[in-house]
């Protein structure tokens, strides 16, 4: 048989690293409940129309895409946001607003694999709908610091920075760039970190060619602007425009109500966030771990055109996106992911053939009481038995051999500290119980 391995970009979960992905979603759906987020999910293959026409470029060229066996040109999701947006334009009219929906489930984009970045990943998603003002952005931005947070991680580790597409429309339309130019542009922004000058201004000029705006000058513009890092600064620069004042006036208020909800030391100003999904409108951020280089954590934003785009009511709508790979990667460096235990309460040692119906019936007993619960299938000796107890982390080995049987009682053993006592098989439940609360001590003579 050939080695026929897993596909590049694709994960294997053994039992101990789907323990440690589990615990990542209990705590981002914990977050969520919270924030009275209500969970949905949809299909994972879906028409490929949805996401050319609504993802961006960026997207579609990392789509799995492929002709089905109906003739169907079809896509596994590589994000979740256009479907969320169909599922609520069909049912909108009859919903209370706002809509506070999340979702956890697992994306598919053709990337080159890289650390931060595969092929399949797991991304949170959640998405405040029916709410056009920016206090729905603060309690996005703050839920997704409280997802952070709920991992142990503190305001050092982590950064959300916040940007707004709309002011930076704004600004290349008081630079005098053509409205169906800026896209472009933005386009060229989203470069600004990781791209030379030179590539930097050749990208300008080519976007530029046609109109009558200046690259280098529009550069360094553009430059200056996605310096900026306060909210001072922007003042200053906006006190030249009236346009962008105005605008100025929602980031007052989204950045008020993240100090107030608390979380004004988990995000800064930082324009030079322009997000490459085609469809936000308003303010946009990531969340990054500080003073690393590494891929954001999280990133979303506002979308108020995307609903009805997808055919339904004129909604505005805001969310974001927060995936395993990144997220795990920085709580590995901190040291911030639990222990794996998730061995048995206890594993039940038989001891010969004459135990072992009797002690069955007590294992489906505990069982039915809710504990969790082992035994060896085949007859073996002590040692051989202790020894497999151990190996699977069990807290407490109970033994069931003829003489124990005959007496009518049972052996509890701890396999932490050894220590042993003996319980009467007509009280197993409550003793045991008694043990996992208090430990050894609740049956020790
Ligand atoms: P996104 O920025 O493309 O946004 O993805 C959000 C997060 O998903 C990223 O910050 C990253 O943690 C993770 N992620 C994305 N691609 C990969 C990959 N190839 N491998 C590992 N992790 C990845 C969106 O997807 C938007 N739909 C989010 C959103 C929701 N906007 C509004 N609502």
């Amino acid at each position: 048989m050939a080695d026929i391995r897993s596909l590049p970009g694709f994960r294997e979960f053994y039992p101990e690293d789907r323990a440690i992905q589990n615990h990542l979603f209990t705590v981002w759906r914990q977050a969520c409940r919270r924030y009275g987020f209500r969970e949905w999910e949809s299909p994972v293959l879906e028409p490929l129309e949805l996401f050319t026409e609504k993802s961006g470029e960026e997207i579609v060229k990392q789509l799995f895409n492929f002709e089905d066996k109906g003739g169907r040109q079809v896509s596994l999701r590589p994000e979740m946001t256009p479907s969320l947006a169909r599922m609520v334009g069909a049912r909108a009219n009859g919903m209370p607003k706002p809509i506070r929906w999340f979702s956890i489930g697992e994306n598919f984009r053709y990337e080159k694999p890289q650390k931060g970045r595969l092929r399949s990943f797991y991304q949170l998603n959640a998405d405040l709908l029916g709410e056009a003002s920016a206090t729905a952005d603060a309690e996005l931005i703050a839920l997704c610091a409280d997802c952070l947070l709920g991992f142990g991680l503190t305001q050092k580790d982590f950064s959300i920075r916040i940007s707004d597409r709309q002011l930076w429309f704004k600004f290349l339309e008081s630079e005098k760039v053509p409205t169906e130019k800026i896209t472009a542009v933005l386009g060229v922004v989203d470069k600004l970190e990781r791209s030379s000058p030179g590539d930097l201004l050749e990208a300008m000029k080519a976007v530029l060619t046609g109109s009558d705006c200046d690259a280098p000058k529009l550069l360094a513009s553009v430059k200056a602007f996605a310096a900026i890092r306060s909210l001072n600064e922007l003042e200053a620069i906006a006190q030249k425009d009236a346009a962008m004042a105005a605008r100025l006036v929602e980031w007052k208020q989204l950045l008020d109500s993240i100090k107030a909800l608390g979380f004004a030391e988990c995000v800064s100003i930082d324009l030079t966030i322009v997000r490459g999904l085609a469809y936000y409108t308003g303010f946009v951020f990531e969340a990054f771990e500080v003073g690393a280089e590494a891929r954001a954590l999280a990133g979303g934003g506002r979308y108020d055109t995307l609903v009805k785009k997808l055919g339904g009511p004129d909604l505005p709508a805001a969310g974001f996106g927060m995936g395993d790979v990144t997220v795990r990667d920085l709580l590995e460096s901190k040291n911030l992911l639990p222990k794996y235990s998730d061995g048995p309460n206890f594993y039940v040692m038989i001891l010969g053939d004459d135990a072992r119906n009797v002690a069955l019936e007590d294992i489906a007993a505990l069982r039915r009481a809710g504990f969790r619960v082992e035994y060896n299938l085949r007859d073996g000796k002590f040692p051989k038995l202790i020894q497999s107890a151990e190996t699977i982390g069990a807290q407490y080995a109970l033994v069931y051999g003829s003489e124990e049987v005959a007496k009518g009682i049972t052996k509890v053993r701890s396999l932490t500290d050894r220590t042993e006592a003996t319980i009467p098989r007509t009280d197993i439940i409550p003793a045991l119980r008694a043990v996992l609360e208090e430990g050894m001590r609740a049956i020790l003579p």
